[in-house]
């Protein structure tokens, strides 16, 4: 058995029932996460990756970062209300009308928690905010008061943490622990610390602040992947002293992504010889159904050779590999998928299966459906079942994707027909409906029959847009499988994506195309005017992210 980390002091909280040190699991997968680009996600893409996330058993949901989007706000708000055992928290710079605006949409939540940062580096103090460290100090004491005025959950993050003088650190930990906050977040934001560098900051941190251990303040992690440090980091803070620990789903997020949350948890699980005193309260079988739902609504597919999760994670190509998990699977397998949830076998539903049948699927797939969703996903079942003999679960999740992004349509594909070959100039015809149900046709040439429809359809809607990325998948096997379109198209600075499926890989194409249209309509029709809240320097209607 290997040295566990035991040399730390016991910190509060209160150890578990069994003895051991419980980890927050704080996850950003909606915020940070959804940074991502071309990850944005509708309302009800939102709520239901918050109800799996529940579900999983994640103790904090960061839901958004209220002042950048009415999306955002929106989010943070009703997935506030409506989760009963999570802390659901939003994101807020050290502004005034930041922390209003989240204390604001975290009203009527049933555990609120406001988030506020403020970047504490040398770096980030002199060339982005442009002051001295004190007027950093006072401005972060002056917000998380500002916070405590709507909520008792403060956490508070000195942004670039990991590249701050540690005295400095210290200081600002220490002012912001008196004015009030709960957690405090040292987050690596730009992926730069080194494990042994990153839990030194941590232990050292609580040695110089005894309030943290005497008080049950969290000192909390957040990593970025940028040097694919970012799990080795995180755990290097929990043996630190960090008892919550920020991640995401799939590692998606800014540039190269945060800290895995499947990687962490696994990690902890699978070394518990190592990591014997801790305990999280994620239920493992829930972590691959979250994983999948995670990517099919982000549109972020997972890498193949993705710890945990990929597809290959727990495949064995080699001979001599296959040979000795015969004989002991132990051998060359650390981990049973099972105790994630990856299903043993797979199961077909067919034109025969009923609504019931489809409904608990659907149900184990981790989506939670209003009765009117699922009579749409049912009517595209019986659809799909009519062309394709077995339908599989890959299948239900591209019905329950491309049902859950539609959101509100404001355009809908009625009918197309293309004309081409070798030879020929491609040309479409393209008939949509808008949302007052009237039907716009439109005729157009192109290089293909796909790029006619896309120029048909940027006729009819008046949205120009750049396409960025096209990518084309068969969803399960087989002659009759579905094809899937995902794509990304630029407009303005906003990088947007859409996925469509069909049997009918043009049908599948145009409807992806429709999909991102109807994205940025729906998105423009939410964003609020922030001219006058950029004090970052970022170009009107946008607010910096951190
Ligand atoms: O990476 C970062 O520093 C952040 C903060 C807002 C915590 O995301
Ligand atoms: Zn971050």
């Amino acid at each position: 058995m290997s040295d566990s980390p035991e040399t730390q002091t016991s910190q509060a909280p209160e150890p578990t029932s069994r003895g051991r040190t419980p980890i927050r699991i704080f996850d950003t997968t909606l915020r940070d996460g959804e940074q991502s680009p071309g990850a944005s996600l509708n309302h009800t893409e939102k709520m239901e990756i918050a109800r799996q996330l529940e579900a999983l058993g994640v103790d904090v949901i960061e839901a958004g970062f209220p002042i950048t989007s009415q999306g955002d706000f929106e989010a943070v708000n009703a997935i506030g209300k409506e989760l009963k055992r999570a802390i659901v928290t939003g994101l807020a710079r050290c502004v005034p009308r930041d922390i209003d605006r989240a204390g604001e949409a975290l009203k009527g939540a049933n555990n609120p928690r406001i988030h506020v940062f403020c970047a504490t580096s040398r770096i980030h103090r002199e060339h982005k905010l442009k002051k001295a460290f004190e007027e950093i100090v006072h401005l972060s004491i002056d917000s998380v008061k500002r916070a405590r005025q709507f909520v008792e959950d403060v956490e508070f993050s000195p942004e670039d943490g990991s590249r701050t003088e540690l005295n400095y650190l210290v200081d600002v930990t220490a002012a912001v622990i008196e004015a009030g906050a709960t957690t405090i977040n040292i987050p690596d934001t730009v992926g730069y610390a080194v494990p042994e560098e990153y839990g030194h900051i941590f232990s050292y941190v609580r040695e110089k602040l005894p309030q943290i251990d005497r008080d049950g303040i969290y000192l909390s992690a957040h990593c970025h992947d940028d040097l694919g440090l970012a799990v080795a980091n995180s755990l290097a803070a929990v043996a630190g002293g960090a008892r919550q620990v920020e991640c995401t789903i799939n590692g998606i997020g800014e540039r190269a992504g945060n800290a895995s949350l499947e990687e962490i948890i696994m990690a902890l699980r699978t070394r518990a010889d190592y990591y014997h005193q801790y305990e999280t309260n994620i239920v493992t079988k829930k972590i691959y159904p979250t994983s999948r739902m995670v990517s099919n609504l982000t549109g972020l597919h997972i890498q193949r050779n993705k710890a945990i999760v990929g597809e290959n994670a727990f495949a064995h190509e080699a001979g001599i590999h296959q040979d000795g998990m015969l004989k002991n699977r132990n051998t060359y397998e650390i981990m049973d998928p099972a105790t994630i949830g990856v299903p043993e076998s797979k199961l077909v539903l067919g034109k025969h299966s009923g609504r019931h049948a489809l409904s608990d699927r659907v149900t184990e797939l981790g989506y939670s459906l209003d009765v009117e969703t699922l009579d749409k996903v049912y009517e595209s079942f019986k659809a799909l079942a009519d062309k394709k003999k077995d339908v599989y679960d890959e299948d239900i999740e591209a019905i329950l994707d491309e049902q859950l992004e539609q959101g509100r349509r404001l355009w809908e594909l009625e009918r197309f027909q293309v004309t081409s070959g070798t030879g020929v100039i491609a040309t479409a015809t393209v008939v949509l409906r808008d949302s007052s149900g009237e039907e716009k046709t439109d005729a157009s040439t192109g290089d293909g029959p796909i790029d006619a429809c896309y120029s048909a359809i940027q006729r009819i809607t008046g949205v120009t847009v750049t396409l960025e990325d096209y990518q084309t998948r068969a969803v399960t096997g087989g002659k009759d499988a579905q094809g899937e379109v995902s794509v990304q198209v630029r407009h303005h600075d906003r990088k947007v994506r859409g996925r469509g499926l069909s049997t009918d890989v043009i049908e599948a194409a145009v409807k992806a195309y429709l999909a991102a249209i109807n994205r940025i309509k729906t998105t423009e029709e939410r964003e609020v005017d922030a001219t006058t809240l950029n004090d970052d320097g970022v170009p009107p209607g946008k607010v910096a992210q951190p």
